[in-house]
């Protein structure tokens, strides 16, 4: 019964096997061989290190499989630490043949990706994930191939906000496993902003005493109300410093390095909540749930005062022993200077330091953090906006609105992570605002894909690679963090490692939809707005809204209505832009490929059209 029910189980994973295996990242490499390679409970895992850290990575990644410690054992995985020719240390070899698969890596970072890429060909229930305990032994078929592998650029990171909305411990492993999946190897943790502090400071408990908890809300972020006199602040949570360490440790044996961010010297309104002399006016402040205060109420530390510098010295000692990457973000960015202009402490300060300016001013303070970081062994990271005045000497900038910003640091030979906006962020709208959760801007799957780290005349060692961010002033619960980040974090994945001259829309698009059947099985949510039309408005000379009907996904037909009636592919095929007809109140469109809707229908009112019209 059983060794049926295993021959059926096989047959179908071989019958299951796309032609072209849909691989994301695609490898720098790939051959196809004849035959494949049947992964069963009788294969043997031949791992050939000694060192136990890589021997327990290893069997992670495959489990249940037995290990064997013959030289050239039968039908075997076997899995080595060696150089290989042309491979960088994230690098791997992979060979499949009928008779085994053969892994090798010059580090345990190769060996981890080269896993992940021989998992990608195994069905999703083959592992007993942390989710899924019930499976325990590793199987599947592979096909024959060869594969050398390596990554584009050495920094590939997703950011999550964890300070608008707090996301647990566990939440955070989740989302660290999903990446590390796809061969992303930075994780960069927004740790602090002014809607919640979120890691223990233990020299500064009120840190997470007050700065972690402000009054619930829920609804639209610029909707958001006040705290009212005396109103309880129930919203919140942080990471106890075991925590921490306890992440850390989690995503190291996943190849990612955490990257905490400690934003300074503005986004501090929850460290001000705590100790409101951090600031010029020393005012007390509550921990907002909006961002209505902005330049309004001061949400920056005080620059002209040692005290505060010895602030950031203790919570940069603390952070700095809990995170054994070389990096510390100090954020930097949107830091409002008004109210340095009237601080008392800052005129003598300015003038002593010859200081012309509140954007030298900042350059002041962010100068005297990097010496603190360094300090600590640990070099700093900022955003963009600490070029203003300046930049400290050996700054890293991650460029975040637009590519300009990393395009005069590189000028400035200083290292880089691009990160614009537009198209790397993944708070923003990915389909059409009428059926989206609320939100602004707009990145589709598409821009995503289409991002380039590198532009023109930089140079190429300076960008050390790229990142996409996920803030989540709207984005309330792990699910949605989900659905903000997938399928986008995908296409972002490939753009990071795959080479430049492989990119293929149609191709990864074919990929994408693989992936997200495994995401269904594992429960990953994700967003399916590429599935939906998207709807351009214009206003030509004569008046009217002439619409622009389009749609990212290649092989798909539109058809619309403007009767109020609901399309189906009877309608109207759009062919080209149209005018909307005189009285018509509505604008419905429904995709459709190989002969069947995609997607949602669009329905959108004449107001809709007349507001997005360019
Ligand atoms: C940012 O988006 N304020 C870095």
């Amino acid at each position: 019964m059983h060794k049926l029910f295993f021959a059926l189980l096989c047959t179908t994973v071989s019958l299951a096997q796309p032609t072209q295996p849909a691989l994301i990242p695609s490898p720098q490499t790939f051959e196809s061989r004849t035959g494949h390679f049947t992964i069963t409970a009788q294969t043997r895992l031949n791992i050939l290190t000694p060192v136990p850290s890589v021997r327990r990575m290893v069997q992670r990644n495959l489990p249940g499989l037995r290990l064997t410690d013959q030289t050239r054992p039968a039908r075997a995985i076997t899995v080595r630490l060696a150089s290989v020719p042309g491979v960088g240390p994230e690098g791997y070899d992979l060979t499949v043949s009928p008779t085994g698969v053969l892994l090798t890596a010059p580090r345990e970072a190769g060996l981890f990706y080269g896993l992940q890429t021989l998992r990608q060909f195994l069905p999703v229930n083959a592992f007993a994930g942390r989710d899924n305990p019930v499976k325990r032994t590793v199987t599947g078929v592979v096909p024959a191939l060869h594969i050398r592998d390596q990554p584009r650029f050495g920094w590939r990171g997703l950011m999550l906000d964890v300070s608008r909305h707090f996301f647990d411990k566990a939440f955070v492993m989740r989302y660290i496993d999903q990446m590390a999946q796809y061969k992303f190897n930075v994780f960069h943790w927004h740790l602090t902003d002014d809607q919640g502090w979120r890691i223990e400071i233990k020299s500064l408990p009120r840190l997470t005493q007050v700065g972690a908890y402000r009054v619930p809300r829920t609804g639209v972020w610029r909707d958001i109300t006040n705290p009212l006199p005396g109103e309880n602040t129930t919203y919140g949570g942080y990471y106890t410093q075991d925590d921490i360490r306890e992440v850390v440790q989690y995503a190291a044996q996943r190849s990612i390095t955490v990257v905490p961010e400690i934003d300074m010297p503005g986004h501090m309104m929850a460290a001000i909540a705590a100790y409101p002399n951090l600031t010029c006016g020393n005012k007390p402040q509550p921990v907002p749930p909006n961002g209505k205060f902005y330049r309004i109420e001061d949400n920056n530390l005080n620059p002209c005062e040692d005290s505060t510098f010895l602030f950031v010295d203790k919570v940069l000692t603390e952070v700095a022993a809990l995170f054994p990457g070389p990096y510390i973000h100090i954020g930097g960015d949107e830091a409002y200077k008004g109210f340095w202009e009237t601080c008392a402490a800052c005129k003598p300060l300015m003038a002593t330091n010859n200081l012309k300016n509140v954007d030298e001013l900042q350059s002041y303070f962010i100068r005297r953090v990097e010496k603190i970081v360094e300090s600590k062994g640990k070099k700093l990271i900022g955003w963009d906006e600490i070029l203003e005045g300046g930049l400290a000497p050996n700054a890293t900038v991650m460029s975040w609105r637009g590519m300009k910003g990393g395009i005069e640091a590189a000028r400035q030979n200083h290292s880089v992570i691009m990160s614009p906006e537009n198209p790397a962020y993944l708070d923003r709208y990915q389909g059409d605002p009428s059926i989206e959760p609320s939100t602004f801007g707009m990145v589709r799957l598409s821009d995503a894909y289409a991002f380039e780290p590198v532009p023109d005349s930089v140079r190429v060692e300076l960008i050390l690679g790229g990142q996409g961010n996920l803030w989540t002033e709207s984005v309330p619960t792990p699910r949605h963090a989900e659905y903000m980040t997938w399928p986008r974090a995908f296409a972002l994945a490939e753009v990071l490692w795959s080479p430049k001259r492989q990119r293929n829309w149609p191709n990864f698009v074919t990929r994408v939809e693989s992936h997200l059947i495994r995401y269904d099985s594992l429960d990953v949510n994700y967003a399916r707005s590429m599935y939906d039309p998207v709807v351009l408005t214009k206003k030509p000379p004569l008046g009217a809204v002439e619409v622009f009907l389009s749609h990212e996904l290649p092989d798909v037909f539109l058809y619309y209505t403007t009767d109020n009636t609901l399309p189906d592919n009877r309608a109207p095929l759009y062919t080209r832009s149209f005018l909307m007809p005189a009285g018509a109140d509505r604008l419905k469109v429904v995709a459709y490929r190989n002969g069947k809707p995609i997607g949602r229908i669009l329905d959108l009112t004449t107001p809709d059209l007349l507001l997005r019209m360019k």
